[in-house]
């Protein structure tokens, strides 16, 4: 899905240029919310993370530490119930603050016990504390909802979110999708640890990220409870359900594999998923320590999604993926997922890497060299949508998924590689997943990085590659 010739896995999605509308929804909503009064000024939390690409992504004055979900779903109806336990942090004092949720309706909202008032505006709820909320202290918000949910549109005019299927629902929430199915701070800046809890008609599968703790069924549902300890962004978590076959098993380093695919799927992706363990080691060699304890893949039939998407611990994978896009979502599990973005515009540091460990897979399995894939792709003209724009300053939401991130990202790798010869390079790329482990990393951060251990000047290659637009000089 994302090698030279191939399309990247955005897809679709040529509408009118958002961001000028969207510049303005954060002031609109502020306004709208009193945000911008002067009094309450200091106990409000803002309504967005302050990511310009999706504004009212996240929100200001708090950090999740847990979410503790109970859900419930009829995938005959689509209706969905759900409660969210969030234990969050303030940052300041708060006398008001925001959740993002789309869709749904609110039924109740406690806030460390106590009934909470609350309204909706936008993607935003907004939760109004009894009591002002004092900096440093943490506190519990219990959100009661139910609907039906629906996915968003992304500015690529892509799905993502809560996508029903004929069995369940594929439940991938990169960039925005979360908050279609749970009240988050919805930004890949705060990252938390999970339980999710979630009863489904007896048949079907519930797959969640992390560890399953137990299954039980009981009157015609079976209730699943998974866990992710490890922090985790909130595009990253998945609750897919569907009719699947479930194999499970640990591998020669202990990492707890589960695997869940529709039966639809299953021939075709086999011999591909029988690769996982041996994928997973020599990414760790690479990159170092596989990040979490548990892996697998969910292989669902999902022939409307176009993408698989690279969930925590389990990539998720909208029909049985060939070996590359297995290689790529899992190498996110250390690009992506345990080192997190702090600025969708920084995804190149995601998607880039993701596309080169490809190549490295290719290299060394005796495919084409990294050198023969970069000259493939260097040799499209001037014109070609890969020079489109600059994959370290992509330019808005609506092309956080293009060729210039993905193709380009992975080529600014390979001049990286060129600048400082293999041996620095390799170290770059192991220290790199190590030094951030479970949290997070700029591209300002990498760029420094690189030339402290290879002792180069790199701010040219990284401008060329990465900043400046049109078709670049190689080296
Ligand atoms: N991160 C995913 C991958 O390349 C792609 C997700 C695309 N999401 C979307 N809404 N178009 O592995
Ligand atoms: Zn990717």
């Amino acid at each position: 899905m994302t090698r030279p010739g191939r399309q990247p896995a955005r897809r679709r999605g040529v509408g009118p240029r958002r961001e000028t509308l969207l510049a303005t929804v954060p002031v609109a909503v502020a306004a709208l919310i009193g945000a911008a009064g002067p009094t309450a000024a200091d106990t409000t939390g803002a309504p967005g993370a302050g990511d310009p690409y999706f504004p009212l992504s996240g929100n200001g004055g708090y950090h999740v530490r847990h979410y503790d979900l109970t859900l419930r779903y009829e995938t005959s109806s689509r209706h969905l119930d759900g409660k969210a336990v969030l234990t969050a942090r303030a940052t300041q004092d708060l006398s008001r603050f925001d959740l993002d949720l789309t869709g749904l309706q609110v039924t109740g909202v406690a806030v460390d016990g106590a009934p909470a008032a609350f309204r909706r505006v936008g993607q935003e709820l907004v939760v109004t504390s009894r009591h002002t909320l004092r900096t440093g202290r943490d506190f519990r918000v219990a959100v009661a909802y139910n609907g039906t949910p629906k996915p968003v549109t992304d500015p690529d005019g892509s799905a993502d979110g809560w996508i029903p299927t004929d069995d369940g629902a594929f439940v991938a929430g990169e960039p925005q999708g979360a908050m279609t199915w749970f009240p988050a701070n919805n930004h890949p800046k705060d990252k938390a640890s999970y339980d999710f809890t979630i009863t489904v008609p007896q048949g079907s599968t519930a797959v969640a990220n992390g560890v399953l703790l137990g299954q039980r069924t009981a009157h015609g549902r079976t209730t699943f409870r998974w866990r992710e300890s490890q922090p985790m962004a909130s595009y990253l978590a998945t609750a897919t359900i569907g009719n699947f076959k479930v194999e499970r098993y640990s591998t020669d380093d202990g990492i707890q594999v589960y695997n869940a695919v529709d039966p639809r799927e299953a021939s075709a992706a086999a011999p591909v998923l029988k690769q996982l363990p041996s994928v997973l080691e020599w990414e760790s060699k690479l990159f170092g320590p596989y990040p979490y304890r548990s892996a697998g893949s969910i292989v669902d039939h999902a022939p409307d999604v176009g993408y698989a998407l690279e969930t925590q611990t389990r990539p998720l994978y909208d029909a049985a993926p060939d070996l590359h896009t297995l290689v790529h979502e899992n190498a996110h599990q250390w690009f992506g997922d345990s080192v997190s973005l702090t600025t969708w515009k920084d995804i190149w540091l995601n998607e880039g890497f993701a596309v080169y460990t490809e190549w490295l897979y290719d290299e060394q399995h005796d495919g084409d060299s990294a050198q023969e894939t970069f000259d493939a792709l260097y040799a499209r003209p001037a014109s070609d949508p890969l020079w489109a724009y600059p994959p370290g300053d992509p330019g808005s939401g609506k092309n956080i998924f293009g060729a210039p991130v993905y193709q380009r990202g992975a080529m600014a790798l390979h001049e990286l590689r060129k600048a400082v010869g293999d041996g620095d390079f390799f170290r770059i790329v192991h220290a790199w997943p190590t030094v951030h482990r479970n949290g997070h990393g700029t591209t300002a951060q990498f760029v420094r990085l690189a030339e402290q251990i290879s002792g180069k000047r790199l701010d040219g290659l990284f401008h060329t590659w990465l900043f400046a637009n049109g078709k670049p000089n190689s080296a």
